[in-house]
């Protein structure tokens, strides 16, 4: 292979074989492949893109490029959950010992905050003691036993991504659909599992801002999953509000343990349901989307879900007590609330924006090497359509910097949008996607 003649053939928009792909690649990874090679590559893809087939060799080199974790020997149908990140997306902390409590084993390794959006495991480092970081062997151990497991990207997982990734983060080559699509597949399908369901986030605090850009992106995930032999199927999902009210790492995990214990939290608890309900239907424990449904709620109304929540965390080193009585854990410094100046219906929250203040909170890192203080955040009191009086609370921040208060007090003002007229409630599921393509989702009656 000549890089030169292969980086020519992708910028005339021709379409590379797998063999090409995978001799660019694997030659990155080991070193003979340049940094500037590589980034002229990414760039090339950036603007002709990938042919679908190319999607998936491309998808399929990344994942083969490290290890591809076994778990044959445990029963049952392994199904994964991925979502493409939001603020206050804590879905992942109820659906696991969800969806394993109705006997699905549920494998998770899940990332850290990426840009505005928060990550699962830094909201389950926020439980102390939780080790998120095991071998393997421990992997595969706990996942026997408990039917699920919450870890970290480890070493050995897709590394040509980690390289890949970590250069088109300084070579603004992210926002290319095949990339997107190789980098998260190769990720999530080296976990181990054998089908997978998608949470796209669409709306104005998720990568995908437009819908038609979302239902791409959900196209490409779906067709790159079920092109390399695992049963994948998605919904498109929301993102133009927080996720439920909490945003900041253990402000979520109380939110989350009180949706496990049955408080309905309506928007986060019907994607929790979804999800869940079509991972029930991939894991052959249910026959439709809807019975998987019905199951997941009766695994919350009958505690089962707590109770697999309180064994995964006790498992991982996580102090119990803590979940326990959550009013135990350390409180930050300060914690301000946010009024409304005017009286109305809150139509709109500008959710990027709220992510962003969420990390000079200290919620996430601006530096990777950037410590996060698991106390911070903020409890939002509305959701789009809810009325408001002058002067009524929109939402509580708890931080320790006393230097960025006056900003956060002001930007979380200015971040939920208040009018004389109201607006409807925004749906929760915008689609469906599998490999026949997208297709609206029709709510069912949930709360
Ligand atoms: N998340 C990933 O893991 N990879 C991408 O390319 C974008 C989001």
């Amino acid at each position: 292979m000549n890089p030169v003649e292969l980086i020519r053939k992708k910028r005339n928009g021709e379409t590379l074989t797998k063999e090409e792909l995978e001799s660019f690649v694997l030659g990155y990874v080991k070193g003979s492949i340049p940094d500037y090679q590589m980034s002229a590559f990414l760039m090339a893809v950036y603007f002709t893109g990938m042919k679908a087939e190319e999607t998936v060799a491309f998808t399929d080199v990344m994942l083969r490029s490290g290890e591809i974790i076994d778990l044959s020997a445990i029963p049952g149908t392994k199904v994964g959950k991925h979502s493409t990140g939001g603020v206050g997306d804590k879905v992942s902390l109820i659906l696991a010992p969800m969806v394993a409590a109705c006997g699905v084993p549920v494998p998770m390794i899940s990332g850290r905050g990426l840009g505005h959006t928060g990550g699962t495991l830094d909201k389950l480092e926020s439980i102390p003691g939780f080790r998120a970081s095991l071998s393997v062997e421990e992997y595969k151990q706990i996942i026997g036993e408990l039917g699920l497991v919450l870890i970290g990207q480890t070493e050995e997982i897709a590394p040509a991504d980690r390289k890949i990734y970590a250069l088109r983060d300084c070579t603004a080559t992210i926002e290319s659909i095949p990339l997107i699509a190789g980098s998260i597949m190769s990720k999530k399908l080296a976990e181990g599992t054998d089908a997978l369901v998608l949470d796209v986030k669409c709306g104005n605090g998720a990568f995908m801002r437009e819908y038609d850009d979302s239902v791409a992106l959900a196209n490409a995930l779906v067709a790159a999953g079920n092109g390399v032999g695992k049963k994948t199927i998605g919904f498109i999902t929301d993102m133009n509000q927080p996720l439920g009210f909490a945003v900041g790492n253990w402000l979520e995990v109380v939110e989350s343990v009180e949706c496990l214990r049955g408080k309905d939290v309506p928007d986060l608890m019907e994607v929790t349901y979804v999800v869940g309900g079509a991972m029930l239907f991939l894991g052959n424990k249910a026959d439709s989307i809807e019975e998987g449904i019905k199951l997941c709620q009766s695994a919350i109304w009958s505690g089962k879900a707590f109770e697999r929540f309180l064994q995964i965390v006790e498992r991982q080193g996580g102090d119990l007590s803590f979940i326990r009585k959550l009013e135990r854990y350390p409180k930050a410094k300060y914690s301000v609330e946010v009024k409304s100046g005017a009286r109305g219906y809150v139509v709109g929250f500008a959710t990027t924006r709220l992510g962003l203040l969420a990390i000079d909170l200290g919620v996430g890192r601006k530096k990777v090497d950037e410590v996060i203080d698991p106390k911070a955040g903020m409890l939002l009191a509305k959701k789009v359509g809810d009325k408001v009086e002058k002067g009524e609370t929109l939402g509580v921040i708890y931080t320790d910097r006393a230097n960025v208060l006056d900003h956060a007090k002001r930007e979380l003002e200015t971040c939920i949008q208040v009018a004389a007229t109201g607006v409807d409630r925004l749906p929760c599921i915008r689609a469906f996607v599998d490999a026949n393509g997208i297709r609206p989702w029709i709510s069912h009656e949930m709360h």
